[in-house]
């Protein structure tokens, strides 16, 4: 085969499984030891910034999970920022269903569930069954969700499948909503913690950027107690060595990248996954077109970065104002920009920076602002940091103050 035959099989998007997922052996021992629970005492939280593996991992724990016999419901909250406490039932229902569509049950008609069935005596647990059951409940919708989860849990033990783990990807987007008087977070999570309590083996598992964990707590401080939470970074040197060279060593590709290509490509993506793949995919390509033109093979990283920068970086950059970025400039040149910073350390790096700082006031909003568009996050010890990994770089390889003098005063 040539080597333009060979399919590029890096895969930088969000969601797309790696050719090789490198490096998670610690995450999949700890999820191992919360599979072994019989009664849930801890659910998973999966955190991290963007484009660290979320997804794919979360995807990687269902077949482990479904192994060691338990059932798998999931859904992917993106949508879901306005959620009320009516629409997160439908989605526990909804998830619940698929799941329980291949019982049969004693015809609930004669249960007093208030469903009509078809003579004969047994019909499938299907989502209409389920939705009588919630909707014949009396009380709040935390009651009603209950009581659901509760009678599929009596059916699945009869078969002797009674482990279900409820998935749920971008989990930041619940929201309690005092002024609508929609709590749907906290729904969530009274449902979970008294299910739990009753011995029900349910277990939560969340994915979310960092934001997820604190509004948990913020929402029921319970939550601290409830959740293991397991936080995702990058990969260290060997394990980036691994996502880079096994993708193509695997494949038997004739592409090869050299030593010098391979810290190239670690230096510029700081391990960060999605920035491996996204790297990788085009000096794979380049690869290939050199040599098929009979170029010598160089990785060209300005030209790679370029895109990176436009793919990934404009986008965000593009929706905050000029003085936010004055800003963000100045994070970028505080020392380790890439770790975490306070209020303090910022207004004083920019009295230094700026022809015109912030007060710490100001800062703070500004902060403020900053962390709802998702550039800026704040820890729960009212640290900062960026939420978007690598900002810093891209800020300071791009990004130029305004001319002061060219400014009306
Ligand atoms: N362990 C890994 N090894 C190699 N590549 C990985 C690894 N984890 C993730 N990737 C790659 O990184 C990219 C981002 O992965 P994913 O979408 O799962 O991240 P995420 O944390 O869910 O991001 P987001 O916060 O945007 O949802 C994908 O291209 C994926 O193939
Ligand atoms: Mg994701």
């Amino acid at each position: 085969m040539s080597e333009s035959e060979f399919k590029n099989p890096y895969r930088p998007g969000a969601g797309h499984m790696p050719p090789y997922l490198a490096g998670r052996e610690r995450e999949y021992a700890e999820f191992d030891r919360l599979l072994g629970q019989d009664e849930i005492l801890e659910n998973l939280v999966l955190t991290g910034l963007r484009g660290v593996g979320k997804t794919v991992l979360m995807d990687t724990f269902k077949p482990r999970a479904v192994q060691q016999g338990w059932l798998w419901a999931s859904a992917d909250l993106s949508e879901s920022a306005s959620i009320s406490e009516g629409t997160l039932a439908q989605r526990l229902l909804a998830d619940l269903a698929l799941i329980t569509a291949s019982l049969t049950v004693a015809d609930p008609a004669s249960q007093g569930v208030g469903f009509t069935a078809d003579q004969g005596g047994e019909v499938t647990l299907s989502h209409s069954i389920l939705a009588a059951v919630y909707e014949d409940t009396p009380g709040l919708t935390a009651d009603k969700i209950k009581a659901t989860l509760e009678y599929a849990w009596e059916h699945l033990r009869q078969e002797n499948q009674h482990r279900v783990i409820f998935a749920y990807d971008e989990a930041q987007n619940l929201s309690d909503h005092a002024s609508r008087e929609q709590f749907p977070l906290s729904v969530l999570l009274d449902v979970f913690q008294s299910i739990q309590k009753k011995g029900i083996p349910f277990m939560l598992v969340l994915a979310g950027l960092p934001t997820l964990f604190p509004k948990l707590v913020d929402a029921r401080t319970y939550a601290e107690r409830m959740f293991r939470v397991m936080t995702l970074g990058r990969l260290g040197e060997e394990d980036s060595r691994e996502a880079i060279l096994k993708p193509i060593k695997e494949a038997d590709c004739p592409v090869k990248f050299t030593e010098d290509s391979v810290g190239l490509i670690n230096q510029e993506s700081a391990g960060y996954p999605y920035f491996i793949q996204f790297i990788c995919r085009e000096v794979f390509d380049v690869f290939i077109q050199q040599h098929a033109g009979g170029e010598q093979r160089a990785v060209p990283i300005e030209a790679i970065q370029r895109k990176l920068d436009a793919d990934f970086f404009a986008g965000r950059w593009a929706r905050i104002t000029d003085r936010q970025r004055e800003m963000l400039w100045v994070v970028a040149h505080l020392d380790h920009s890439g770790e975490e910073f306070t209020i303090q350390e910022l207004t004083e790096k920019a009295k230094a920076l700026l022809p015109k700082s912030f007060s710490p006031s100001h800062a703070n909003q500004m902060l403020g602002s900053l962390t709802e568009r998702g550039m800026i996050y704040k820890n729960r010890v009212g640290k900062y940091s960026f939420a978007v990994p690598l900002l810093g770089r891209f800020i300071l390889r791009t990004y130029e103050l305004p001319d002061p003098e060219a400014e009306p005063i």
